[in-house]
């Protein structure tokens, strides 16, 4: 193992960072548990970063996938028709929600939030974008424009003009109410517009939960009284959904239904595949059609992605993983609270359905620890429980267990958490 590590650092950048002072590596998974090269066995909590939302070795994907390959054809491209490509743009334009949507597949939520700039900044004639603070779009130049978090941004460097608004940083103002503080935020947008941009504005685009953020969420129902104030000016609403789609909050099949509020357009990615590359955006299809010039992506819904992303968002329609989310969220969420009252570690605990999140502070001056953090990981890998972190200052637990998660194993996943948790105190 140790020089499978040497070797990694040798070849791959600095940048990439690895979990754990004696990082794993996976080698095989079943349902929500996988094992490590000296035959650990761990539950995971966090999927591959929310990526793995069905778990390991789902026959219903594996079987769809060997299917595909067996026809000898793992590519085509669009230039030919691809039937499982047709068939779960159909779905998704279905269960988007939005009008006569039409779908375009990429191979990543990167690629899907610059489609979906390029179609809003294209439709608009303008440059300018809305953003919100301690977000997470991706790596690419514009989606690391619209990233408002330092430490994942690479650079200035950017084909869109941003401005940012608050919304997700509820936490930042204690001292107003909710009421008050939607007030702000709307007040604030106004004043954005009233004095930083020009002229036309492309759009808003959001997380409805931020992912790398911390899960940390606008209040619901503001999103819907800041589209009020876009489309006086036909701004319009990008819901980057790479994290929060497909039920994962449990409330709802999308993350920004919270609000009240449909979008015009949205993206995907992560865990539609259930670990198969696929991203992409879907939108009104007078929006997508507008594009002036051709446009392909080669891999982007290939036949390979397509058809487990078709298996999976089968599967999880019919097994109603939405519910599952809920009811287990809810009892993860109640359970981590409960605890949290002895355990002076913790400052927050937060959530939707399967993505919940953990803020720890150091007991004594009560600033976010990230080393707090590191530990809190270290001691639940100890223990046989893989979770994540995040947050703006690092010093978020980040916890998306598969949608297919039972309740015992949630309960020994608490169980883990909360011992891990007394560990570090
Ligand atoms: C909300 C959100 N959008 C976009 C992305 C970028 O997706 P990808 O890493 O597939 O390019 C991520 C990745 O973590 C994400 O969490």
């Amino acid at each position: 193992m140790s020089n499978l590590l040497g070797r990694h650092r040798a070849v791959m950048p600095r940048w990439v960072s690895l979990y754990y002072d004696d990082p794993i590596e996976i080698v095989s998974g079943k349902g929500r548990r996988v094992t490590d090269s000296d035959g650990r066995s761990y539950l995971d909590f966090f999927g591959g970063i929310l990526t793995n939302m069905l778990g390991y070795d789902v026959p219903e994907v594996r079987e769809a996938v060997e299917r595909q390959l067996r026809t000898g054809v793992a590519h085509t491209s669009t230039l030919y028709l691809i039937r499982t490509q047709v068939e779960l743009a159909e779905k998704i334009a279905e269960l988007s929600g939005i009008a006569n949507a039409k779908v375009f597949f990429t191979n990543s939520g990167t690629e899907a939030n610059e489609t979906a700039l390029l179609l809003a900044t294209n439709a608009r004639r303008s440059d300018q974008v809305l953003a919100l603070r301690n977000s997470y779009h991706g790596r690419s130049y514009a989606a690391t424009a619209v990233t408002g978090n330092r430490s994942w941004k690479n650079s200035s460097l950017s084909p869109v003009n941003v401005h940012y608004l608050h919304g997700a940083d509820r936490a930042r103002f204690p001292h107003l109410s909710d009421e008050e503080f939607q007030a702000f935020c709307v007040d604030d947008l106004q004043h954005v517009l009233d004095t930083a941009t020009a002229t036309d504005v492309a759009c808003l685009i959001v997380e409805p939960v931020q992912g790398v953020g911390g899960f940390t969420a606008a209040p619901d129902g503001l999103l819907a009284r800041y589209r009020e104030i876009l489309d006086r000016y036909g701004i319009l609403l990008v819901s980057d959904e790479v994290q929060t789609g497909w039920g994962r909050t449990g409330e709802h099949f999308w993350g920004l239904q919270a609000h009240g509020v449909t979008p015009h357009i949205m993206t995907f990615a992560k865990g539609l595949g259930n670990g198969f590359a696929i991203g992409g955006v879907v939108a009104d299809g007078t929006l997508m059609d507008a594009l002036p010039a051709n446009g392909i992506s080669t891999f982007g819904g290939n036949p390979i992605a397509t058809a487990a992303a078709k298996a999976t968002l089968d599967y999880l329609l019919a097994h109603d993983l939405q519910a599952n989310a809920q009811r287990l969220g809810r009892l993860l969420i109640d359970g981590l609270r409960t605890a949290a009252d002895r355990l002076p570690v913790v400052r927050d605990v937060r959530g939707k359905g399967l993505m919940f999140a953990v803020d720890l502070v150091d007991p004594g001056t009560g600033a976010p620890s990230a080393s707090l953090a590191a530990r809190v990981l270290e001691h639940a890998k100890e223990r046989g429980l893989l979770i994540g972190k995040g947050g703006l200052y690092g010093h978020t637990l980040r916890m998306a267990p598969p949608l297919t998660l039972t309740e015992a194993e949630a309960r020994e996943g608490l169980g883990i958490l909360v011992d891990s948790l007394a560990a570090a105190c």
